[in-house]
């Protein structure tokens, strides 16, 4: 397992251009399956999780070109519908290309893929709308077998607007042969992204960013090529790493409406923020100021920026509560940051931030992606040098961050 080693007491100064979305990237890549053609995708993140995607996708019998964040999926070659089982438990979120696999072959056999670090993360919503859809679901073997002769056009009210539950019903539903009707979907913007790739390969779908999708099923999709959305989660991850530190940075290549909650946080807690289209400005203070937040699906504040936003006030005037609401075990980081002396107590569903003057570097080990990140957010104010160990769990969602740091004045080695 790698390492990474930070010299605190840093001052985040510079510009950094953001990459694109590891979680529009991820429903995309298991979209293509859709149309047996080849698709070009651009801005690509080349990090762990998207590379976890395209190996299932080879493994089902995809040919994938790399080069650099261009990637060629040829989806001519599947002669697969069961996704491996391995390969699925370390990439849970590949549940999503059961939604392909029933859509273009109307089967698809796949294992639970399981909880993780953050919680167990059932899969209930997808499998009853599979149901809805005319399904046949067989969950009685070690195996989940969904077959169907076709997709039934249905409204499907769900239950929670899942974000993987959305995009699997949008797949599995995008060549039946008439319309289906999701409501109480999610609104994130990689659902908006999805919705424009698929009708760029000619699905007739609306409604994305509101609380109900309409789908049009259609008879075949044509090849495409299409530029993936920025990261807003990694846009709010920089934010911070300036924020915390009394910076100031410039994000290129975002999408500054996207990232809206985590603006208004972060001028709340007195940072001057200037945003144009696709750049942001933030100037931090000296200090912050302690804020309360609240995880919500969006357009509340993502939870996915909670444990970043969490480290990012240990040192802020006053006391913060911040509050998750989508995810039951994300306050993991917590007893890590306790270590290098900041205040927090954690209750139920809430955490209570005392903000303290100063941290102190130690050694620290990563428990999941997000909250490895938060590390790294009090590794730059610390005194003295931080050692994050599983720094794997980062590089999941994080392109070239060690590249981007060092651009930005930071003394930050990754070893091992
Ligand atoms: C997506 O996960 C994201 N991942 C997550 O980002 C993000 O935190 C999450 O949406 C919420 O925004 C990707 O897009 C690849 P959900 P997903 O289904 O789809 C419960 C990151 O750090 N639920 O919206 O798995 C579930 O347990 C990752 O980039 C059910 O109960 O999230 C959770 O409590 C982490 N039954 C809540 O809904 C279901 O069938 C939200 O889950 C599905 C979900």
């Amino acid at each position: 397992m790698s390492k990474y080693i930070i010299k605190g007491d840093a001052k985040i100064n510079g510009e950094v251009d953001i990459s694109g979305s590891k979680n529009s990237a991820l429903p995309i890549i298991a979209a293509c399956i859709l149309n047996g053609g080849v698709n070009t995708l651009y801005n690509v993140p080349n990090i762990r999780d998207t590379n976890g995607m395209l190996e299932i996708l080879t493994d089902l019998g995809c040919k994938v070109i790399k080069k650099k964040n261009k990637v060629i999926i040829d989806s001519s070659g599947v002669n697969k519908i069961q996704i491996n089982e391995k390969l699925m438990r370390e990439m849970r979120s590949s549940v999503i290309i059961v939604g392909a696999l029933l859509a273009r072959f109307r089967k698809a056999i796949f294992s639970y893929p399981g909880g993780c670090e953050i919680g167990a993360r059932p899969i209930d919503l997808h499998i009853n709308g599979f149901k809805k859809l005319g399904i046949n679901i067989d969950e009685n073997t070690r195996y989940i077998v969904c077959k169907c002769d076709k997709i039934i056009p249905a409204e499907i009210q769900l239950d929670f607007p899942s974000v993987g539950a959305t995009e699997n019903l949008m797949l599995a539903s995008v060549l039946s042969d008439g319309e289906t009707i999701l409501r109480n979907v999610a609104m994130e913007p990689e659902i908006e992204d999805l919705q424009n790739f698929l009708n760029r390969m000619g699905a007739k779908i609306s409604g994305a960013g509101s609380n109900i999708i309409r789908i049009k099923g259609v008879k075949n999709l044509r090849e495409v090529s299409y530029n993936i959305m920025p990261d807003r989660i990694e846009t709010g991850t920089f934010l911070c790493f300036a924020a915390t530190t009394g910076g100031k940075i410039e994000l290129n290549n975002v999408k500054d409406e996207i990232v809206l909650p985590i603006l208004a946080k972060l001028e709340e807690a007195g940072c001057k923020i200037y945003r144009e289209h696709n750049k942001i400005i933030l100037d931090a203070p000296k200090r912050l100021k302690a804020v309360n937040i609240q995880t919500l699906p969006y357009p509340g504040f993502p939870t996915d920026m909670q444990s970043i936003f969490l480290a990012t006030l240990i040192t802020a005037k006053g006391t913060s509560i911040i509050t998750e609401n989508i995810f039951e075990n994300r306050f993991k980081c917590v007893p890590e940051l306790v270590r290098m002396g900041a205040k927090i107590s954690v209750s139920g569903s809430s955490a209570i931030i005392k903000g303290v003057r100063k941290i102190n570097g130690t050694n620290l080990i990563a428990t999941d992606l997000r909250g490895g990140v938060a590390l790294i957010v009090a590794a730059l104010r610390a005194k003295g040098t931080t050692i994050i160990e599983n720094c794997e769990f980062v590089e999941r969602g994080y392109e070239k961050l060690e590249y981007k740091l060092k651009k930005l004045d930071i003394d930050f080695t990754k070893e091992g």
